[in-house]
């Protein structure tokens, strides 16, 4: 027998206040670091980005000029908006070499499994990938902001075997990944809702997706491992994969007759949990969700069919969370909820849309990694240790 440590033994696990042992499990409303990158007011609906309300950037701005604010912290004149937006465009195109490794994964893994790969492979491929200067790695974000969609895109088409489309350096970001998607220029409405969605999955402050960047980041390890474990954060159904798992929800719903049935039977019951709804964060309605949700809106009544179907389910299974989760539980529908239904309306197949935020949160990590590092300190929690300390070691063969 061994025996248990008491609290005392482990000081730096009590809080000074109330003597108690505290474990702040999923490092709920920890500060890590002092930021000037985003800000979420989860009490009022509210986020900025740099100062800038995300009602305003998405109402007015680009993923170009978004992209510039993150990184440098302040609005871009029209000359270094075009000098930036050109710099971009020059880094869409991936190497050869990633797209053969690309021909070589099996048609049927995950995209994000795909992305991380790639990203991955991109890192090997770098020239610049032990340039750790400042400059140096926004070169690299910049690069890899760029190439992100044509990586998306270039899988989708090789999955489907259908012969990839090369980036236009006409075409905005946007636009120029639902071209190299389907071989034409987008229509107008998707072309803005495409811009859209990627400035609002931009950036989100300290979520575990960025977390596990800065982590990585602070050992000062390379730049495409940072990116490359964000990656695998985000894939997890409870943070950006949310966005699929939402659609495959409206799916299991069928129609939007069924929504109250489904509701009663799953989750009045606990027995599941409505995907695109809760925030560790947001205790109201998260104002990306309400800015998705009108874009849905536009698209259901130009497109009907599958699309207005998808979007009635979910505004009846919304009604049902923000009457009674929301209102009660503070359970309110957020980002990942309507997201999938915009894509879906631009014709992107389900399994795709965690790698789209993947591909517009890069900047976000990116801005992260690169304000942490700044003025680094590794990352190294502690954990109240539960077990037993000096147990007696017996040889195997007394055992
Ligand atoms: N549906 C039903 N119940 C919920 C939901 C939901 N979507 N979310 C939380 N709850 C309940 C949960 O069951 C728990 O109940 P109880 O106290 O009775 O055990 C309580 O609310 C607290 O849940 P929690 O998991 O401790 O809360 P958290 O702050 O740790 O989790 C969350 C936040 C986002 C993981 C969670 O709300 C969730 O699982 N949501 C569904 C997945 C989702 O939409 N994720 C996307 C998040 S937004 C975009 C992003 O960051 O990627």
């Amino acid at each position: 027998m061994g025996r248990k440590l008491s609290p005392e033994e482990q000081p730096w696990c009590i809080d000074k206040v109330s003597g108690k042992v505290l474990i702040n499990k999923g490092v709920e409303n920890v500060c890590i670091d002092k930021s000037t990158i985003s800000f979420i007011d989860g009490f009022h609906s509210k986020l900025y980005y740099r100062g800038y309300s995300i009602e305003d950037l998405a109402q007015n701005s680009t993923y170009e000029e978004v992209v510039y604010l993150l990184l440098y912290d302040k609005l871009p004149t029209k000359r270094e908006l075009t000098d930036f937006s050109g710099w971009m465009r020059e880094e869409r195109d991936i190497p050869r070499e990633v797209d053969e490794l690309l021909c070589k994964i099996p048609i049927d893994v995950e995209p994000m499994e795909v992305l991380r790969t790639a990203v991955s492979y991109l890192g090997n491929l770098d020239p610049g990938r032990y340039d750790t200067s400042r400059e140096g790695m926004v070169r690299k974000t910049i690069r890899l902001v760029a190439k992100m969609p044509t990586i998306i895109a270039h899988w989708y088409r090789i999955r489907s075997k259908q012969d990839l489309v090369c980036p236009d350096p006409r075409l905005s970001h946007a636009e120029n990944f639902l071209y190299m998607m389907f071989g034409t220029r987008p229509d107008q409405l998707s072309a803005r809702a495409m811009d859209v969605s990627f400035i609002l999955y931009a950036e989100h402050e300290m979520n575990a997706s960025a977390f596990t960047a800065v982590v990585i980041a602070s050992t000062l390890s390379d730049y495409y491992s940072a990116i490359v474990g964000a990656i695998g954060a985000l894939r997890g159904p409870l943070h950006g994969y949310a966005n699929v798992e939402a659609m495959k929800q409206f799916d299991e719903i069928g129609s939007p007759e069924n929504v109250d049935k489904w509701y009663r039977e799953y989750i009045l019951t606990g027995r599941k949990r409505v995907m695109g709804a809760g925030h560790r964060v947001y205790k109201t309605y998260d104002p990306r969700a309400k800015i998705f949700r009108e874009y849905a809106r536009q698209f259901a009544e130009k497109a009907g069919g599958k699309v207005k179907e998808y979007y009635e389910i979910a505004r009846r299974l919304e009604e049902l969370v923000m009457s009674q989760l929301c209102e009660t539980r503070n359970i309110c529908t957020n980002v990942d909820y309507w997201s999938g239904i915009v894509y879906h309306a631009m014709g992107i197949p389900i399994d795709l849309y965690c790698a789209l935020f993947a591909a517009s949160r890069t900047i976000g990590w990116s801005a992260h990694i690169l304000e942490y590092i700044a003025d680094n300190r590794i990352i190294r929690p502690r954990l109240y240790y539960d077990g037993e300390v000096d147990r007696e070691y017996i040889p195997i063969e007394n055992r």
